[in-house]
C-alpha cells in the first residue's frame, strides 16, 4: 500500500480516559507486585524488598531492588506506556513482554507511581505517574516528584530502583484513618496473601539463591508445588513437545505418606489442594501459571495430587498467548494433543495414589489382597460385584446354616461397610466408560423365581392377585420389571 497520497489525521489517545483503562486489565495485589519483581529480576537484582507502612489512606507499598538501575532518561522511557514491542526478542533471562508491566500493575493498585532509581557512579533520579494530574491536564506528562520520606533511599546502595505506590485506592478508601485498626488488619492481611504468591511465583530463583526476597525485612522461603524433598512423590519422566516445550509430571504423595502433617498442610498451597491440580506454567524460571488444566480437563477431587511442570522458551510467549499479567496462557493447537495424553498418563497414576488402594495389604507377605466388592469391566460397561470367594462369604455361608438370621444380618452390615464409593465416584467422574444398566445382564430366570415366591408369599397373607402385583410393582428393583409382575399366576 502507498500511504504517502494520502490525507492523514493524528488520533492520539487521551490520556485520562487512556490511562483509566489501564487500571482495569484484571491484575490483582499478588499479580501486580509480581509483575514489578520481574522488572527487578530481568535488571540483574540480587535483593528485592517488599515493604509496607501503614498510614490510613496515605498508606504506601515499596518495591526496592538492587539491579542495574536506570539514568533519568531510562526512568522517563520506563515510564512511557510500550516501551518495548512485544515483537521484539528479549533475553532469555528477560522476564519483561510488552512494555506495559510497570505501569498497568502500579495503576492497578494506586493512582500514584513513583520510580526512584540510580545507575553506578550516577546520581538517583525519579519521576512519578499522577493519575489526579492526567486527569487535571490530559497530558501525557511526568512529574518529577517523590514523596519525601523516600528521596535518599538509595543513597546507600550502588545502584538499584525504588517502586513507590501512593494513594491505594484500590487497596483501602483514601481517607481511611491511620488509628481504624479493622483496616489496618485488612491492610496486611491481603499484604500476606501477596507473600504467598511470590514464594510460589519465584520458587524456582529462591531455592537456587539467585535472588533473595524480603518481605517487610523478612526473606521469603520458596514453596516448591511439587513437592520433590518427599521420599514418596513420585517423579514422572520428562518429555518435549513441539518447539522445546518442556513436560515433567509429579504425583504427590497420598495424605497418609507424606513425611509430616505439616508438610501435608503446607504442600497444599494458596488455594487447597483441588484448586492446585494441573499444569504449573513457567517462562524460565518463572511461574505463570499454576494449576490449571489449561481447559484440556476440569479439575476433580481424585486428580488432586497430579502436578505437572511445563517450561516455555520465551520465544514461544506468543505461539502460547501469554497475556499482560502473565497470568493466563493458551497453549497453540499443535501442542494441545501432547499435553493432552502425557497429562492423562500422569493423572491414571495420580488417580491410583489418591485411591491408595490396598497396596500395603497387597505386599504384606506376598499373601493377595481380597477385596469384597470387585470391579467388572464389559464392553466398556463397568459395574460391581461381590467377590463370592471371598474368605468371609464362604465362612457366612457356613453359618446360615445354623443361624440364618444373624448370617445375612452380618453379610448386609459387610457390604454396606464396603462400598467401593471412592471407585465408584472416580468412575462416573472420568465418564470415560458408563456404569452398566442395572439387571441389563441378569439371568431372568432368577428374578422370575424369586418373584414368584413373593408372590406366593402375598396371597398367603391374605391379598388377592391385584393387590399383591400392585405392592411387588413398589419394591426395589422389581420395579423396573412390570411385564414379569404381570405375568404371575
Ligand atoms: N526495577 C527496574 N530496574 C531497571 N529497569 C527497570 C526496572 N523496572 C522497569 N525497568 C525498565 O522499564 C522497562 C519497562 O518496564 P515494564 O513496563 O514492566 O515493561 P517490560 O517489563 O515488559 O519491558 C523495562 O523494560 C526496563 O527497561
Ligand atoms: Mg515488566
Amino acid at each position: 500500500m502507498n500511504y504517502n497520497n494520502l490525507a492523514k489525521a493524528e488520533a492520539i489517545p487521551e490520556a485520562s480516559s487512556m490511562i483509566e483503562t489501564f487500571r482495569a486489565i484484571g491484575y490483582n495485589l499478588e499479580t501486580a507486585i509480581a509483575d514489578i519483581i520481574d522488572n527487578s529480576i530481568s535488571a540483574q537484582a540480587k535483593n528485592i524488598y517488599i515493604n509496607r507502612i501503614w498510614q490510613g489512606g496515605k498508606s504506601v507499598i515499596t518495591i526496592k531492588d538492587d539491579g542495574e538501575g536506570m539514568n533519568s532518561e531510562e526512568i522517563i522511557q520506563a515510564m512511557r506506556p510500550g516501551a518495548q514491542n512485544p515483537l521484539t526478542d528479549r533475553l532469555e533471562t528477560d522476564l519483561g513482554r510488552f512494555g506495559l508491566g510497570l505501569k498497568t500493575a502500579s495503576f492497578s493498585q494506586c493512582r500514584k507511581l513513583t520510580v526512584l532509581s540510580k545507575r553506578k557512579k550516577e546520581t538517583p533520579a525519579f519521576w512519578s505517574w499522577d493519575l489526579d494530574y492526567v486527569a487535571q491536564s490530559h497530558k501525557w506528562e511526568l512529574l518529577q516528584w517523590i514523596p519525601e520520606e523516600f528521596t535518599h533511599e538509595l543513597d546507600s546502595q550502588l545502584s538499584g530502583t525504588l517502586v513507590v505506590w501512593s494513594d491505594l485506592d484500590r487497596i483501602l478508601p483514601l481517607q481511611t484513618a491511620e488509628t481504624d485498626d479493622n483496616a489496618k488488619r485488612k491492610f496486611s492481611d491481603a499484604l500476606d496473601k501477596v507473600k504467598n504468591h511470590i514464594a510460589m511465583v519465584f520458587h524456582r530463583f529462591i531455592e537456587e539463591k539467585s535472588i533473595k526476597i524480603f518481605w517487610c525485612g523478612h526473606e521469603i522461603e520458596a514453596w516448591n508445588p511439587f513437592c520433590i524433598n518427599e521420599s514418596k512423590t513420585q517423579e514422572q519422566s520428562t518429555d518435549t513437545i513441539n518447539g522445546g516445550v518442556k513436560m515433567k509430571g509429579y504425583v504427590l504423595p497420598h495424605k497418609n505418606n507424606f513425611s509430616t502433617e505439616q508438610a501435608y498442610k503446607k504442600a497444599e498451597g494458596i488455594k487447597g489442594y483441588p484448586a492446585m491440580q494441573g499444569f504449573y506454567v513457567y517462562r524460565g524460571k518463572r511461574l505463570l501459571l499454576a494449576g490449571d488444566w489449561l481447559g484440556l480437563f476440569r479439575p476433580e477431587e481424585h486428580y488432586k495430587l497430579v502436578r505437572i511442570q511445563i517450561d516455555l522458551p520465551n520465544s514461544l510467549d506468543s505461539d502460547w498467548q501469554i497475556d499482560i499479567k502473565k497470568s493466563k496462557a493458551y497453549p497453540p493447537a499443535v501442542c494441545r494433543e501432547q499435553l493432552e495424553s502425557y497429562a492423562k498418563s500422569v493423572r491414571s497414576k495420580g488417580t491410583e495414589v489418591y485411591r491408595h488402594i490396598g497396596k500395603i495389604l497387597k505386599q504384606r507377605a506376598g499373601q493377595t489382597f481380597q477385596p469384597l466388592w470387585l470391579e467388572k469391566k464389559k464392553d466398556s460397561k463397568w459395574s460391581f460385584v461381590i467377590n463370592r470367594e471371598h474368605l468371609m462369604i464362604q465362612d457366612l455361608k457356613n453359618l446360615a446354616k445354623e443361624k440364618p438370621e444373624q448370617a445375612i444380618e452380618t453379610l448386609l452390615k459387610f457390604l454396606e461397610e464396603a462400598i467401593p464409593t471412592k471407585t465408584i465416584y472416580i468412575n462416573e467422574a472420568q465418564g470415560e466408560e458408563t456404569q452398566k444398566t442395572p439387571f441389563s445382564d441378569m439371568d431372568t430366570n432368577i428374578l422370575k423365581s424369586t418373584l414368584a415366591i413373593m408372590f406366593e408369599n402375598q396371597i398367603k397373607q391374605g391379598k388377592t392377585p391385584e393387590q399383591a402385583k400392585a405392592y411387588l410393582k413398589t419394591i426395589e428393583p422389581f420395579n423396573n420389571f412390570e411385564d414379569l409382575i404381570e405375568d404371575l399366576q
